[in-house]
């Protein structure tokens, strides 16, 4: 600790006798201490402390009106339990029993009246330094505190990347497993959905009752094995995205058109019941992925739209903020519940009833953001809404 900066010190002295306080001040100036004030009225000392913000208190015990014990007391209501603020007692009584009540209330050290002038510039300095001390120490934890949060941050997304690199491998090998057999079963259910409406083109006299009733329950049968299929097919495509993030070229494109024909395909799922609200600020041209980001919009409006039970709205907004475009979605649905918030961008995690989520909407959004530099976020209060917010850096190649 320099000199120079123990002398910017800010003290407070407390003592109702004119002299004491000119002999005090004298005392500590000839130490090069520039920041002093001297008070006379105990009962003024919680509004001076509060607005000169001492480093140091020197307090009289034996005053009118307001003794040094009360003094302190009040002061430990000001001071918070992490700081560190000496407060140096003057006292005529210099016996053990004074010494120990003034301890009990708060004192850090004593001096003896009358006053010695070497031992009040020791005691000083030495309540100064350790203040200090107390002071950089304080700040060196908020700072390693700091670097700690920053580290775990860190940590979590570096597990989260790796997490969803291998997934990703993972799933484009069973993605491909699965697209060879989908395609000839996909061709044999065409190719039988072809023969029975041949078949059906036959005089229906031709068939007996029992006959027409299982063609029939063929065609029922039929048309599931289709549906179903079409989900497979869907999912193994949403697995190949999944899994295939960072291929091709950046692109110019305008991010507000983009908003708008993912809002059309989205249309039969708003019918009258969601309004959408759009509040553009960006700039209309963004350099993405474009396929690749129109998904990610249209899964996390989809998410927004499906967290809406009965009429609500959906907030869409884009904004530049430093250096970054920031496309907003805000909902006024149910919200995210604290305890599945952690789950939301893992693969295959829905609150979705069976058959309708995949549960991959966010966890490929997650990706495709990360190909892009940028981020997915989201804060949420459950029975009010939930936000996400997706940002791309600007100076992407195009
Ligand atoms: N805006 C939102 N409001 C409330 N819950 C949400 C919202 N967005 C996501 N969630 C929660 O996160 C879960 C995962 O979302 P995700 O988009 O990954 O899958 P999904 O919507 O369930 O299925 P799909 O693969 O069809 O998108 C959802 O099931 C839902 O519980
Ligand atoms: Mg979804």
């Amino acid at each position: 600790m320099s000199t120079a900066s123990l002398n910017d010190s800010r003290i407070l002295i407390v003592d109702d006798q004119t002299d004491n306080l000119r002999v005090l001040a004298t005392v500590l100036e000839l130490k090069g201490y520039r920041n002093l004030r001297c008070l006379e009225d105990s009962r003024c000392v919680v509004p001076v402390f509060k607005e000169y913000q001492p480093d140091l208190v020197m307090l009289d015990l034996h005053m009118p009106h307001l003794d040094g014990v009360a003094v302190m007391d009040q002061l430990r209501e000001l001071i918070s339990k992490d700081d560190y603020l000496p407060i140096l007692v003057l006292t005529g009584d210099g016996t053990s029993a004074a010494r120990e009540r003034a301890l009990s209330h708060g004192a850090h050290d004593f001096i003896s009246k009358p006053l010695n002038r070497t031992e009040v510039q020791l005691r000083v300095k030495n309540l100064l330094q350790t203040r200090h001390l107390h002071l950089q120490l304080k700040a060196h934890n908020a700072s390693l505190e700091e670097s700690n949060r920053r580290l775990r941050e860190t940590q979590s997304q570096l597990v989260q990347s790796e997490k969803m690199a291998s997934l990703g491998q993972l799933v484009a090998g069973i993605a491909h497993e699965i697209n060879n057999p989908l395609a000839f079963v996909i061709n044999g259910l065409f190719l039988v959905q072809e023969g029975l409406d041949r078949i059906a083109k036959e005089p229906e006299e031709s068939l007996s009752s029992a006959v027409r009733g299982r063609v029939g329950n063929m065609r029922a049968n039929l048309r599931d094995a289709c549906y179903g299929i079409e989900r497979v097919k869907d999912l193994v495509s949403k697995l190949r995205t999944f899994s295939r993030l960072d291929e091709g070229k950046f692109k110019s494109v305008d991010i507000h058109e983009s908003i708008e024909s993912v809002l059309l395909i989205l249309r039969h799922k708003l019918e009258d019941r969601v309004q959408i609200e759009r509040e553009f600020n960006g700039p209309a041209t963004l350099a993405c992925h474009p396929g690749e980001l129109n998904q990610v919009l249209m899964n996390v409006i989809a998410n927004a739209i499906d967290s809406i039970e009965g009429p609500g709205n959906v907030t869409i907004s884009t904004a530049w903020q430093d250096g970054h475009f920031v496309i907003k979605v805000r909902d006024t649905g149910r919200g995210i519940p604290e305890e599945i918030r952690p789950k939301v961008f893992e693969p295959f995690f829905t609150t979705k009833p069976v058959g309708s989520g995949t549960g991959l909407g966010l966890a490929i959004s997650y990706g495709i953001m990360q190909a892009h530099q940028g981020s997915i976020d989201f804060s949420s209060e459950p029975g009010k809404g939930t936000e996400f917010v997706l940002t791309i850096p600007a100076n992407l190649e195009a």
